[in-house]
Protein backbone atom coordinates (compact mmCIF):
# COMPACT_ATOMS: atom_id res chain seq x y z
CA UNK A 1 0.00 0.00 0.00
CA UNK A 2 1.01 3.17 -0.95
CA UNK A 3 0.41 6.18 1.72
CA UNK A 4 0.45 9.53 0.66
CA UNK A 5 -0.90 13.31 1.71
CA UNK A 6 -2.41 15.27 -1.23
CA UNK A 7 -3.49 19.13 -1.41
CA UNK A 8 -5.66 21.21 -4.03
CA UNK A 9 -8.70 22.28 -5.20
CA UNK A 10 -11.52 19.91 -4.54
CA UNK A 11 -12.41 20.01 -8.02
CA UNK A 12 -9.19 18.74 -9.22
CA UNK A 13 -9.08 15.55 -7.75
CA UNK A 14 -8.77 12.73 -9.39
CA UNK A 15 -9.32 8.77 -7.58
CA UNK A 16 -11.45 6.41 -7.35
CA UNK A 17 -12.93 7.44 -4.50
CA UNK A 18 -13.18 10.23 -1.54
CA UNK A 19 -13.70 9.93 1.82
CA UNK A 20 -15.57 12.23 3.82
CA UNK A 21 -15.57 12.31 7.61
CA UNK A 22 -19.43 12.81 9.18
CA UNK A 23 -19.91 14.25 12.93
CA UNK A 24 -23.31 12.42 14.33
CA UNK A 25 -26.06 14.48 16.19
CA UNK A 26 -29.27 15.91 15.76
CA UNK A 27 -28.38 17.15 12.64
CA UNK A 28 -25.10 15.41 11.28
CA UNK A 29 -22.05 17.53 10.60
CA UNK A 30 -19.83 17.48 7.81
CA UNK A 31 -15.96 18.49 8.98
CA UNK A 32 -14.24 21.11 7.79
CA UNK A 33 -12.64 19.48 4.77
CA UNK A 34 -15.89 17.72 3.77
CA UNK A 35 -17.48 21.26 3.61
CA UNK A 36 -14.68 22.57 1.14
CA UNK A 37 -15.49 19.44 -0.82
CA UNK A 38 -19.51 20.64 -0.62
CA UNK A 39 -19.06 24.04 -1.76
CA UNK A 40 -17.28 22.52 -4.59
CA UNK A 41 -20.64 20.41 -5.56
CA UNK A 42 -22.38 23.44 -4.66
CA UNK A 43 -23.60 21.76 -2.31
CA UNK A 44 -25.06 18.31 -3.19
CA UNK A 45 -23.20 16.53 -0.01
CA UNK A 46 -24.81 18.39 2.64
CA UNK A 47 -28.33 18.40 0.58
CA UNK A 48 -28.07 14.25 0.97
CA UNK A 49 -27.25 14.92 4.67
CA UNK A 50 -30.07 17.04 5.12
CA UNK A 51 -32.24 14.03 4.16
CA UNK A 52 -31.27 12.24 7.56
CA UNK A 53 -30.70 8.76 6.41
CA UNK A 54 -27.03 8.97 7.49
CA UNK A 55 -26.09 9.42 11.32
CA UNK A 56 -22.38 9.98 11.03
CA UNK A 57 -22.41 7.02 14.06
CA UNK A 58 -19.07 6.12 14.73
CA UNK A 59 -18.02 3.06 11.75
CA UNK A 60 -20.88 3.50 9.97
CA UNK A 61 -20.10 4.16 5.93
CA UNK A 62 -22.38 5.50 3.02
CA UNK A 63 -21.04 5.13 -0.56
CA UNK A 64 -22.56 7.55 -2.94
CA UNK A 65 -21.96 7.59 -6.45
CA UNK A 66 -21.60 9.63 -9.16
CA UNK A 67 -22.88 13.03 -7.44
CA UNK A 68 -22.78 16.15 -10.11
CA UNK A 69 -19.74 18.02 -10.00
CA UNK A 70 -17.53 15.81 -8.63
CA UNK A 71 -14.76 13.66 -10.33
CA UNK A 72 -14.17 11.16 -8.15
CA UNK A 73 -16.40 8.45 -9.14
CA UNK A 74 -17.26 7.47 -5.46
CA UNK A 75 -18.11 9.74 -2.33
CA UNK A 76 -17.72 7.60 1.53
CA UNK A 77 -19.83 9.51 4.02
CA UNK A 78 -17.91 8.27 7.22
CA UNK A 79 -19.10 9.05 10.86
CA UNK A 80 -17.24 9.91 13.10
CA UNK A 81 -19.38 9.80 15.96
CA UNK A 82 -19.45 12.43 18.49
CA UNK A 83 -17.03 14.71 18.65
CA UNK A 84 -15.92 14.02 22.46
CA UNK A 85 -15.25 10.23 21.35
CA UNK A 86 -11.64 11.80 20.48
CA UNK A 87 -8.73 9.41 19.09
CA UNK A 88 -10.88 5.95 19.91
CA UNK A 89 -13.36 7.54 17.76
CA UNK A 90 -11.45 8.45 14.84
CA UNK A 91 -9.46 5.51 14.67
CA UNK A 92 -12.20 3.33 15.07
CA UNK A 93 -13.61 5.25 11.78
CA UNK A 94 -10.79 5.44 9.81
CA UNK A 95 -10.87 1.40 10.07
CA UNK A 96 -14.55 1.25 8.95
CA UNK A 97 -13.78 3.60 6.29
CA UNK A 98 -10.67 1.62 4.76
CA UNK A 99 -12.23 -1.95 5.17
CA UNK A 100 -15.43 -0.59 3.22
CA UNK A 101 -13.21 0.78 1.14
CA UNK A 102 -10.70 -2.30 0.50
CA UNK A 103 -14.42 -4.28 -0.29
CA UNK A 104 -15.09 -3.02 -3.38
CA UNK A 105 -13.05 -2.29 -6.62
CA UNK A 106 -11.26 1.12 -5.86
CA UNK A 107 -7.40 1.04 -6.65
CA UNK A 108 -6.85 4.61 -5.56
CA UNK A 109 -8.40 6.36 -2.49
CA UNK A 110 -8.53 9.59 -0.45
CA UNK A 111 -9.61 10.79 2.34
CA UNK A 112 -10.58 14.01 3.06
CA UNK A 113 -8.59 15.42 6.48
CA UNK A 114 -9.35 18.83 8.83
CA UNK A 115 -6.88 21.40 8.98
CA UNK A 116 -6.48 21.16 12.95
CA UNK A 117 -3.18 22.38 14.51
CA UNK A 118 -3.12 18.36 15.59
CA UNK A 119 -3.16 17.11 11.80
CA UNK A 120 0.59 15.79 11.85
CA UNK A 121 -0.79 13.56 15.51
CA UNK A 122 -4.20 12.53 13.44
CA UNK A 123 -2.12 11.66 10.32
CA UNK A 124 0.55 9.35 12.07
CA UNK A 125 -2.94 7.97 13.93
CA UNK A 126 -5.26 7.86 10.39
CA UNK A 127 -2.16 6.10 8.49
CA UNK A 128 -1.96 3.40 11.19
CA UNK A 129 -4.90 2.63 11.90
CA UNK A 130 -5.16 2.05 8.13
CA UNK A 131 -1.93 0.08 7.52
CA UNK A 132 -3.29 -2.24 10.27
CA UNK A 133 -6.80 -2.44 9.43
CA UNK A 134 -5.17 -3.52 5.52
CA UNK A 135 -3.10 -5.99 6.99
CA UNK A 136 -5.46 -7.83 9.19
CA UNK A 137 -6.85 -10.56 7.13
CA UNK A 138 -8.42 -14.39 8.29
CA UNK A 139 -7.30 -17.26 6.70
CA UNK A 140 -9.99 -17.35 4.25
CA UNK A 141 -9.38 -13.95 3.26
CA UNK A 142 -5.94 -14.57 2.66
CA UNK A 143 -6.98 -17.47 0.85
CA UNK A 144 -8.95 -15.62 -1.79
CA UNK A 145 -6.61 -12.83 -1.95
CA UNK A 146 -8.15 -9.70 -3.85
CA UNK A 147 -5.89 -6.46 -2.86
CA UNK A 148 -7.12 -4.37 -5.25
CA UNK A 149 -6.66 -1.31 -3.23
CA UNK A 150 -3.19 -0.10 -4.24
CA UNK A 151 -2.69 4.09 -3.20
CA UNK A 152 -4.13 5.96 -0.13
CA UNK A 153 -4.00 9.50 0.22
CA UNK A 154 -5.33 12.14 3.11
CA UNK A 155 -6.24 15.20 1.21
CA UNK A 156 -5.75 18.29 2.84
CA UNK A 157 -7.46 21.91 1.86
CA UNK A 158 -5.53 23.89 -0.70
CA UNK A 159 -4.67 26.75 1.14
CA UNK A 160 -5.24 25.35 4.58
CA UNK A 161 -2.67 26.08 6.97
CA UNK A 162 -0.45 23.60 7.75
CA UNK A 163 3.46 21.80 8.40
CA UNK A 164 3.54 19.75 5.29
CA UNK A 165 6.94 18.53 6.53
CA UNK A 166 5.57 17.45 10.02
CA UNK A 167 2.63 15.81 8.20
CA UNK A 168 5.01 13.92 6.20
CA UNK A 169 6.91 12.57 8.79
CA UNK A 170 4.12 11.82 11.08
CA UNK A 171 3.47 9.35 7.75
CA UNK A 172 5.87 7.74 7.67
CA UNK A 173 5.96 6.91 11.62
CA UNK A 174 2.67 5.76 11.25
CA UNK A 175 3.45 3.22 8.44
CA UNK A 176 6.78 2.08 10.65
CA UNK A 177 4.39 1.83 13.57
CA UNK A 178 2.09 -0.53 11.25
CA UNK A 179 5.16 -2.46 10.20
CA UNK A 180 5.80 -3.24 13.96
CA UNK A 181 2.67 -4.23 14.96
CA UNK A 182 2.47 -6.48 11.69
CA UNK A 183 6.06 -7.95 12.90
CA UNK A 184 3.96 -8.54 16.22
CA UNK A 185 0.69 -9.74 15.28
CA UNK A 186 2.90 -12.65 12.57
CA UNK A 187 5.09 -14.08 15.48
CA UNK A 188 2.57 -14.01 17.99
CA UNK A 189 -0.48 -15.50 15.66
CA UNK A 190 2.47 -18.81 14.99
CA UNK A 191 1.75 -21.57 16.80
CA UNK A 192 3.91 -22.79 19.51
CA UNK A 193 5.46 -25.89 17.82
CA UNK A 194 6.73 -23.27 15.08
CA UNK A 195 7.16 -20.59 17.16
CA UNK A 196 9.93 -21.58 19.80
CA UNK A 197 12.54 -20.02 21.31
CA UNK A 198 15.05 -20.77 18.57
CA UNK A 199 12.74 -19.20 16.06
CA UNK A 200 11.95 -16.24 18.50
CA UNK A 201 15.93 -15.65 18.62
CA UNK A 202 16.08 -16.54 14.63
CA UNK A 203 13.62 -13.94 13.96
CA UNK A 204 15.80 -11.20 16.09
CA UNK A 205 18.41 -11.99 14.15
CA UNK A 206 17.12 -11.47 11.35
CA UNK A 207 15.98 -8.19 12.26
CA UNK A 208 19.20 -7.57 13.30
CA UNK A 209 20.63 -8.41 10.12
CA UNK A 210 18.00 -6.59 7.90
CA UNK A 211 18.60 -3.25 10.27
CA UNK A 212 22.24 -3.21 10.93
CA UNK A 213 21.78 -4.26 14.69
CA UNK A 214 23.43 -5.99 17.17
CA UNK A 215 22.02 -8.94 18.65
CA UNK A 216 23.47 -11.57 20.93
CA UNK A 217 21.52 -15.04 21.87
CA UNK A 218 22.35 -16.69 24.76
CA UNK A 219 21.91 -20.54 24.21
CA UNK A 220 20.73 -22.83 27.42
CA UNK A 221 24.95 -23.18 28.82
CA UNK A 222 25.33 -19.45 28.19
CA UNK A 223 22.06 -18.66 30.34
CA UNK A 224 23.72 -21.41 32.82
CA UNK A 225 26.64 -19.64 32.77
CA UNK A 226 24.90 -16.43 33.36
CA UNK A 227 23.44 -17.62 36.50
CA UNK A 228 19.86 -16.79 35.42
CA UNK A 229 18.68 -19.93 37.41
CA UNK A 230 14.72 -18.74 37.34
CA UNK A 231 14.87 -18.22 33.47
CA UNK A 232 15.87 -22.39 33.63
CA UNK A 233 13.79 -23.35 36.19
CA UNK A 234 10.92 -22.54 33.78
CA UNK A 235 12.62 -24.06 30.80
CA UNK A 236 13.62 -27.42 32.69
CA UNK A 237 10.29 -29.49 31.81
CA UNK A 238 10.14 -28.46 28.11
CA UNK A 239 12.38 -30.21 25.00
CA UNK A 240 12.30 -26.78 23.61
CA UNK A 241 15.77 -25.15 24.89
CA UNK A 242 15.37 -21.24 26.21
CA UNK A 243 17.12 -18.72 24.52
CA UNK A 244 17.90 -15.06 25.97
CA UNK A 245 17.87 -12.92 23.38
CA UNK A 246 19.67 -8.94 23.57
CA UNK A 247 19.34 -7.00 20.59
CA UNK A 248 20.66 -3.79 20.79
CA UNK A 249 19.59 -0.33 18.70
CA UNK A 250 22.05 2.42 18.33
CA UNK A 251 21.59 5.89 15.77
CA UNK A 252 24.37 5.76 13.42
CA UNK A 253 26.21 8.82 15.04
CA UNK A 254 26.00 11.49 17.28
CA UNK A 255 25.94 11.70 20.75
CA UNK A 256 23.04 9.52 21.13
CA UNK A 257 24.58 6.73 20.52
CA UNK A 258 26.91 6.92 23.55
CA UNK A 259 23.82 7.88 25.93
CA UNK A 260 22.83 5.27 28.41
CA UNK A 261 20.11 2.87 26.75
CA UNK A 262 16.45 2.38 27.58
CA UNK A 263 15.90 -1.12 28.24
CA UNK A 264 13.08 -3.12 27.23
CA UNK A 265 12.34 -6.24 28.35
CA UNK A 266 9.25 -8.85 26.92
CA UNK A 267 8.01 -12.28 28.48
CA UNK A 268 8.90 -15.06 25.99
CA UNK A 269 6.75 -17.69 27.05
CA UNK A 270 6.12 -19.70 23.45
CA UNK A 271 3.62 -22.06 24.76
CA UNK A 272 2.44 -21.61 28.59
CA UNK A 273 0.31 -25.16 29.69
CA UNK A 274 0.79 -24.05 33.32
CA UNK A 275 3.43 -27.03 34.14
CA UNK A 276 2.99 -29.13 37.06
CA UNK A 277 0.52 -26.52 37.77
CA UNK A 278 -1.32 -27.43 34.37
CA UNK A 279 -4.16 -25.21 33.33
CA UNK A 280 -7.54 -26.46 32.36
CA UNK A 281 -8.22 -27.50 28.64
CA UNK A 282 -10.79 -24.33 27.81
CA UNK A 283 -8.91 -22.06 25.27
CA UNK A 284 -5.23 -23.52 26.22
CA UNK A 285 -4.65 -22.76 22.85
CA UNK A 286 -4.42 -19.51 23.65
CA UNK A 287 -1.34 -19.71 25.51
CA UNK A 288 0.80 -19.55 22.62
CA UNK A 289 0.39 -15.78 23.00
CA UNK A 290 2.40 -16.51 25.89
CA UNK A 291 5.36 -14.45 24.02
CA UNK A 292 3.26 -11.67 22.68
CA UNK A 293 5.54 -9.32 24.99
CA UNK A 294 8.44 -10.36 23.41
CA UNK A 295 6.71 -10.43 19.99
CA UNK A 296 6.00 -6.23 20.53
CA UNK A 297 9.41 -5.44 21.85
CA UNK A 298 10.66 -6.94 18.59
CA UNK A 299 8.06 -4.77 16.74
CA UNK A 300 9.10 -1.89 18.68
CA UNK A 301 12.85 -2.72 17.48
CA UNK A 302 11.15 -2.77 14.16
CA UNK A 303 9.60 0.30 14.00
CA UNK A 304 12.26 2.35 15.59
CA UNK A 305 15.33 0.93 13.62
CA UNK A 306 13.12 1.92 10.39
CA UNK A 307 12.95 5.53 11.85
CA UNK A 308 16.22 5.71 12.62
CA UNK A 309 14.77 7.32 15.87
CA UNK A 310 17.97 9.30 17.83
CA UNK A 311 17.93 6.77 20.70
CA UNK A 312 19.80 4.10 22.60
CA UNK A 313 17.23 1.43 23.21
CA UNK A 314 18.55 -2.69 24.44
CA UNK A 315 15.44 -5.01 24.02
CA UNK A 316 15.86 -8.27 26.21
CA UNK A 317 13.67 -11.26 26.15
CA UNK A 318 13.70 -14.21 28.19
CA UNK A 319 12.07 -17.26 25.82
CA UNK A 320 11.19 -20.54 26.35
CA UNK A 321 8.31 -23.16 27.10
CA UNK A 322 6.53 -23.82 30.32
CA UNK A 323 5.59 -27.64 30.17
CA UNK A 324 5.05 -30.37 32.58
CA UNK A 325 7.56 -33.65 32.44
CA UNK A 326 9.59 -35.32 34.52
CA UNK A 327 12.06 -32.36 34.98
CA UNK A 328 10.18 -29.98 35.54
CA UNK A 329 9.46 -27.82 38.48
CA UNK A 330 7.49 -29.04 41.06
CA UNK A 331 5.12 -26.84 43.36
CA UNK A 332 7.32 -26.17 46.51
CA UNK A 333 10.86 -26.37 45.13
CA UNK A 334 13.13 -23.43 45.90
CA UNK A 335 15.21 -21.85 43.28
CA UNK A 336 17.97 -19.02 43.64
CA UNK A 337 17.61 -16.11 40.87
CA UNK A 338 20.30 -14.33 39.23
CA UNK A 339 19.89 -11.08 41.61
CA UNK A 340 20.71 -13.57 44.85
CA UNK A 341 17.12 -14.07 46.22
CA UNK A 342 15.43 -17.34 46.80
CA UNK A 343 11.88 -18.05 45.60
CA UNK A 344 9.38 -20.81 46.59
CA UNK A 345 7.79 -21.89 43.50
CA UNK A 346 4.01 -22.23 44.66
CA UNK A 347 2.56 -22.53 41.84
CA UNK A 348 4.51 -22.83 38.16
CA UNK A 349 1.91 -21.11 36.05
CA UNK A 350 3.24 -17.72 37.80
CA UNK A 351 6.50 -18.80 35.45
CA UNK A 352 6.34 -14.98 33.60
CA UNK A 353 7.76 -13.57 36.75
CA UNK A 354 10.18 -16.13 37.35
CA UNK A 355 11.68 -15.42 33.66
CA UNK A 356 11.23 -11.75 33.99
CA UNK A 357 13.15 -11.50 37.30
CA UNK A 358 16.13 -12.81 35.64
CA UNK A 359 16.05 -10.04 32.73
CA UNK A 360 15.28 -7.60 35.28
CA UNK A 361 18.59 -8.41 37.09
CA UNK A 362 20.59 -9.01 33.82
CA UNK A 363 19.16 -5.20 32.45
CA UNK A 364 21.49 -3.61 34.96
CA UNK A 365 24.64 -4.64 33.54
CA UNK A 366 23.53 -1.94 30.60
CA UNK A 367 22.88 1.19 33.51
CA UNK A 368 19.70 1.83 31.56
CA UNK A 369 18.06 5.34 32.06
CA UNK A 370 14.13 3.30 32.67
CA UNK A 371 13.33 0.08 32.11
CA UNK A 372 9.75 -0.74 30.77
CA UNK A 373 8.72 -4.40 30.73
CA UNK A 374 5.61 -6.36 28.69
CA UNK A 375 4.13 -9.04 29.46
CA UNK A 376 1.19 -11.32 29.45
CA UNK A 377 1.47 -11.98 33.17
CA UNK A 378 -1.92 -12.60 35.04
CA UNK A 379 -5.37 -13.42 34.18
CA UNK A 380 -6.25 -11.06 36.39
CA UNK A 381 -5.09 -8.55 34.52
CA UNK A 382 -7.70 -9.05 31.54
CA UNK A 383 -10.53 -9.38 34.84
CA UNK A 384 -10.07 -6.55 36.17
CA UNK A 385 -9.52 -3.84 33.08
CA UNK A 386 -10.80 -5.88 30.09
CA UNK A 387 -9.37 -6.11 26.83
CA UNK A 388 -9.23 -2.09 26.44
CA UNK A 389 -6.48 -0.99 28.28
CA UNK A 390 -3.27 -2.58 29.58
CA UNK A 391 -2.49 -2.79 33.22
CA UNK A 392 0.06 -0.48 33.72
CA UNK A 393 2.63 0.02 37.23
CA UNK A 394 5.45 1.71 37.41
CA UNK A 395 7.97 3.27 40.30
CA UNK A 396 8.28 6.69 38.85
CA UNK A 397 5.02 9.02 38.21
CA UNK A 398 7.17 11.04 35.25
CA UNK A 399 7.43 7.39 33.25
CA UNK A 400 3.63 6.53 34.09
CA UNK A 401 2.55 9.99 33.06
CA UNK A 402 4.59 9.50 30.05
CA UNK A 403 3.25 6.17 28.74
CA UNK A 404 -0.61 7.11 29.76
CA UNK A 405 -0.15 10.25 27.35
CA UNK A 406 1.32 8.22 24.38
CA UNK A 407 -1.41 5.50 24.78
CA UNK A 408 -3.79 8.19 24.36
CA UNK A 409 -1.95 9.99 21.18
CA UNK A 410 -1.84 6.77 19.44
CA UNK A 411 -5.14 5.11 20.65
CA UNK A 412 -3.67 2.01 22.38
CA UNK A 413 -4.02 3.31 26.16
CA UNK A 414 -3.57 1.45 29.67
CA UNK A 415 -4.34 2.31 32.83
CA UNK A 416 -2.70 2.52 36.23
CA UNK A 417 -3.07 0.32 38.94
CA UNK A 418 -1.21 0.73 42.36
CA UNK A 419 2.05 -1.07 43.77
CA UNK A 420 1.54 -0.20 47.52
CA UNK A 421 3.91 -1.87 49.57
CA UNK A 422 0.39 -3.38 51.44
CA UNK A 423 0.25 -5.74 48.65
CA UNK A 424 3.84 -7.10 48.87
CA UNK A 425 3.04 -9.53 52.18
CA UNK A 426 1.25 -12.09 49.47
CA UNK A 427 4.41 -13.12 48.49
CA UNK A 428 5.57 -14.09 51.69
CA UNK A 429 7.17 -17.53 52.00
CA UNK A 430 8.40 -19.68 54.91
CA UNK A 431 11.48 -21.28 52.53
CA UNK A 432 12.40 -18.39 50.43
CA UNK A 433 12.96 -14.95 50.32
CA UNK A 434 9.26 -14.87 48.23
CA UNK A 435 7.15 -16.81 46.92
CA UNK A 436 6.13 -16.62 43.46
CA UNK A 437 2.11 -16.34 43.80
CA UNK A 438 0.06 -13.85 45.98
CA UNK A 439 -2.42 -15.74 45.19
CA UNK A 440 -6.01 -15.09 43.06
CA UNK A 441 -7.03 -11.84 45.28
CA UNK A 442 -5.03 -8.74 43.56
CA UNK A 443 -3.04 -11.07 41.26
CA UNK A 444 -2.23 -8.51 38.62
CA UNK A 445 -0.45 -6.51 41.27
CA UNK A 446 1.11 -8.74 43.79
CA UNK A 447 2.65 -10.08 40.30
CA UNK A 448 3.78 -6.75 39.62
CA UNK A 449 5.07 -6.51 43.02
CA UNK A 450 7.22 -9.62 42.69
CA UNK A 451 8.81 -7.96 39.97
CA UNK A 452 9.23 -4.89 41.62
CA UNK A 453 11.61 -6.66 44.14
CA UNK A 454 14.43 -6.97 41.36
CA UNK A 455 14.65 -3.57 40.14
CA UNK A 456 16.81 -0.48 42.61
CA UNK A 457 14.39 1.86 43.38
CA UNK A 458 16.68 4.61 41.42
CA UNK A 459 15.85 3.34 37.98
CA UNK A 460 12.53 4.90 36.75
CA UNK A 461 10.80 0.99 35.94
CA UNK A 462 7.51 0.39 34.35
CA UNK A 463 5.61 -2.79 33.91
CA UNK A 464 2.70 -3.29 31.05
CA UNK A 465 0.69 -6.50 32.04
CA UNK A 466 -0.97 -6.99 28.59
CA UNK A 467 -2.55 -10.12 29.23
CA UNK A 468 -5.85 -8.78 28.41
CA UNK A 469 -4.49 -7.10 25.02
CA UNK A 470 -2.19 -8.59 23.34
CA UNK A 471 -4.89 -11.06 21.61
CA UNK A 472 -8.66 -10.98 20.29
CA UNK A 473 -9.93 -14.25 21.67
CA UNK A 474 -13.61 -15.59 20.07
CA UNK A 475 -14.51 -15.15 16.62
CA UNK A 476 -11.86 -12.91 15.67
CA UNK A 477 -9.17 -14.65 17.36
CA UNK A 478 -5.55 -13.03 17.30
CA UNK A 479 -2.64 -11.36 17.84
CA UNK A 480 -3.25 -7.58 18.39
CA UNK A 481 0.16 -6.04 17.83
CA UNK A 482 -0.82 -4.36 20.84
CA UNK A 483 1.62 -1.86 22.44
CA UNK A 484 4.06 -1.86 19.93
CA UNK A 485 1.67 1.45 19.25
CA UNK A 486 1.94 2.79 22.37
CA UNK A 487 5.55 2.25 23.31
CA UNK A 488 6.69 3.66 19.96
CA UNK A 489 4.65 6.62 20.65
CA UNK A 490 6.71 6.60 23.76
CA UNK A 491 9.75 6.29 22.47
CA UNK A 492 8.87 9.10 19.49
CA UNK A 493 8.07 11.58 22.03
CA UNK A 494 11.68 10.85 23.84
CA UNK A 495 13.13 11.27 21.13
CA UNK A 496 11.42 14.57 20.61
CA UNK A 497 13.04 15.83 23.83
CA UNK A 498 10.43 14.96 26.17
CA UNK A 499 11.59 12.89 29.08
CA UNK A 500 11.68 9.11 29.73
CA UNK A 501 10.90 9.48 33.74
CA UNK A 502 12.44 10.86 36.80
CA UNK A 503 12.63 14.40 35.75
N1 LIG B 1 0.29 -16.47 30.87
C1 LIG B 1 -0.46 -16.51 32.07
C2 LIG B 1 -1.38 -15.32 32.21
C3 LIG B 1 -2.61 -15.31 31.34
C4 LIG B 1 -3.65 -16.18 31.60
C5 LIG B 1 -2.72 -14.41 30.31
C6 LIG B 1 -4.79 -16.14 30.81
C7 LIG B 1 -3.87 -14.37 29.54
C8 LIG B 1 -4.89 -15.23 29.79
C9 LIG B 1 0.46 -16.52 33.28
O1 LIG B 1 1.64 -17.20 33.12
C10 LIG B 1 -0.28 -17.18 34.39
O2 LIG B 1 -0.59 -18.32 34.26
N2 LIG B 1 -0.54 -16.45 35.47
C11 LIG B 1 -1.24 -16.97 36.59
C12 LIG B 1 -0.61 -16.44 37.85
C13 LIG B 1 -1.09 -17.10 39.12
C14 LIG B 1 -0.75 -18.56 39.10
C15 LIG B 1 -0.45 -16.41 40.30
C16 LIG B 1 -2.70 -16.54 36.46
O3 LIG B 1 -2.97 -15.44 35.96
O4 LIG B 1 -3.56 -17.32 36.85
MN1 LIG C 1 1.38 -19.28 33.47
ZN1 LIG D 1 2.35 -17.28 31.20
Amino acid sequence: MEFSIKSGAPENLAADCMAIGVFAGVKPRLTSAGKALDQAVNGAIQAILDKGDFSGKTGSCQFLYNLPGMKCERVLLFGLGKESEATTGFTRAIRAAVKAIAATRVEEALIALDADSDAPDKIRLATLAAADELTRKNWTEQKEKNDVLKKLAFWRVAGAKRDAGAEEKALREGEAIAAGMKAARTLGDMPANQCTPGYLADAAEKLAKRHKLHCEILDEKAIRAAGMNALLAVAQGSRQPPRFIVLEYKPRSGKKSAAKPLALIGKGITFDSGGISLKPPANMDEMKFDMCGAASVIGVMEAVARLRLPLHLVALIPACENMPGGDATRPGDVIATLSGQTVEILNTDAEGRLILCDALTYAKRFDPIAIIDVATLTGACAIALGRVAHGLFANDDALSAALLKAGEMIDDRAWRLPLWNDYQEALDSQFADMSNSGGREGGAITGACFLSRFVDKKTPWAHLDIAGTAWKTGKEKGATGRPVAMLCQYLLNLADGKTAGRG
